[in-house]
């Protein structure tokens, strides 16, 4: 008798104690994960940047062997410059290679060079 008592109130505080969890991580999940996100994605162009277009554009985005990227957002909307980052450019100034980045970090990139101008 005692020791199904016992097991009623262990039984009960489980169920509650599971509930109230589910019900936490939730809504803290989706606020942080939106409000994070955003901080990085503008962060992470220049990182990007640094790290696979600076070698050939300046580190200033003055140029070097590849042309002056430092009003480009001008010239370019967002989406053509991810298609030049992605896919590379020949041009008169001499050769991109294709397949520089990619993906998400070819759409970090693309969005913080746009806003050059
Ligand atoms: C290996 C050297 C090299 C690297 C690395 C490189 N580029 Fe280029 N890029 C060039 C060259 C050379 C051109 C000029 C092509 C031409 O004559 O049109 C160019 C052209 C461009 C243009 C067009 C410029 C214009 O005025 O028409 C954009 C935009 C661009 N690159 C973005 C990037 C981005 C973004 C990255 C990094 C993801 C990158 N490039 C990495 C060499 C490079």
């Amino acid at each position: 008798m005692k020791k199904k008592l016992g097991t009623m109130i262990l039984g009960a505080a489980l169920v509650m104690g599971l509930a109230a969890c589910g019900g936490g991580s939730d809504s803290s999940d989706s606020g942080s994960s939106s409000g994070g996100g955003q901080d990085t994605a503008s962060a992470g162009g220049q990182k990007i940047y640094d790290q696979k277009c600076s070698s050939c554009h300046g580190g200033d985005l003055k140029g070097g062997m590849g042309p002056d990227l430092s009003k480009i957002g001008a010239k370019y909307s967002k989406d053509e410059i991810l298609k030049i980052a992605e896919n590379g450019k020949t041009g008169d100034k001499g050769t991109m290679p294709p397949g520089i980045v990619s993906g998400d970090d070819a759409e970090q990139v693309a969005q913080w060079l746009s806003e050059k101008k």
